[in-house]
């Protein structure tokens, strides 16, 4: 067997955080999550299936990948050929267009990336939705990155290995900016799955987190779906601040944030309340603060942000395209 395809697909944030698993055998969210994916936030992904590899290779940003992520990365590919019926090994090159594993949800674009590309070059026309179920298996945020705008991840209920994300409105839907502010260089100290792991066994918090968070969720949804910034931004900044506050009352603790996230974080209340600029902040499993924003004030934003001590630089995201899936003829594949 041989075939090759590139797909791209763009990360996401969440705007009601997921945060621990509901079963750890079939990586199935114990909360529901809504995101916005983002442009130009990249990843594009080449999976080929080469006669003679004795096992798969994966290169990310250029560089041969650490032996966690190609074991991730293998067991997506597994299922693709168990589906399709064959054993080939394949080569993968994944390349970002921005930081890896920093928080800005990498791990979402790849997956979903991979499983498109992987499917493609395997043969195999899954539908959106099985895409989504199968990145979703390597990833639960990558579930959300296979669809463009704006997107809900249902709670998993057990035994049903085939949850999907689903589209809830177009990148068109709202013209929403999220400001990414970077605070840190390199990688995150803990992976997001190890450290929701720790959260579900150990955090005191962690009942009240999955409780709430659907309550939580529905609302974030209706604000979304009616354009309510007002209603929004509080709602947006409670879904993460509990995520986090359930992280760091884990055992031992998960501290995401730095200096210049804290830093941040006052900068976008200050913008909000004193300037009067429709902005609410979030964060994911790293130390960037991410500022979600109308077009209108995304200008205001990213220069008040640029101004705080701790915030290196910054980066003006919107709503962006679902996955881009292309087939590589067997001649190209060959030069
Ligand atoms: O990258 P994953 O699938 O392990 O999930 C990370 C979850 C957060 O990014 C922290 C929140 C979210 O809903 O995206």
């Amino acid at each position: 067997m041989s075939g090759a395809a590139k797909a791209t697909a763009c990360a996401n944030i969440a705007l009601a955080k997921y945060w621990g698993k509901a079963d750890d055998g079939l990586n199935l969210p114990a909360v529901p999550s809504v995101s916005i994916t983002l442009d130009p936030l990249v990843t594009e992904t080449t999976v080929t299936f080469e006669e003679g590899l004795t096992e798969d290779a994966f290169a990310l940003d250029g560089e041969p990948a650490r032996a966690g992520e190609l074991k991730r990365v293998s067991a997506l590919l597994d299922e693709v050929r168990r589906e399709a019926g064959f054993e080939t090994r394949a080569r993968v090159t994944s390349d970002n267009r921005f930081p890896t594993a920093a928080g800005l949800a990498s791990s979402a674009s790849g997956f979903a990336a991979l499983a498109g590309a992987a499917s493609a070059a395997a043969g195999l026309a899954p539908s959106l939705e099985e895409l989504s179920a199968r990145a979703r298996r390597a990833s639960a945020s990558a579930a959300r990155s296979i669809y463009g705008g704006f997107v809900e991840l249902p709670a998993g209920r057990e035994g049903r290995d085939d949850l999907a994300a689903r589209q809830l409105a177009g990148p068109e839907h709202w013209d929403l900016r999220v400001v990414v502010a970077v605070t840190a260089e390199g990688r995150k100290p803990v992976g997001s799955r190890s450290a929701m792991g720790e959260s579900r066994h150990s955090s005191m918090f962690y009942d009240a987190w999955v409780e709430g968070s659907r309550r939580l969720c529905t609302e974030i949804e209706e604000a979304l779906m009616d354009r309510d910034f007002p209603r929004l931004a509080p709602l947006v900044e409670q879904s993460f601040f509990a995520m986090h506050g359930v992280a760091m009352a884990s055992i031992p603790p998960v501290l995401y944030w730095q200096g210049g996230s804290v830093a941040a974080l006052h900068a976008v209340r200050r913008l909000r309340e004193d300037d009067g600029l429709s902005v609410c902040a979030t964060m994911d499993a790293g130390p960037h603060v991410k500022a979600i924003c109308t077009a209108a004030d995304a200008d205001a934003v990213a220069k008040g942000l640029e101004a705080t001590d701790g915030v290196l630089r910054t980066l003006v995201t919107k709503p962006g395209p679902g996955i881009s899936i292309e087939t590589i003829p067997a001649e190209t594949e060959a030069s």
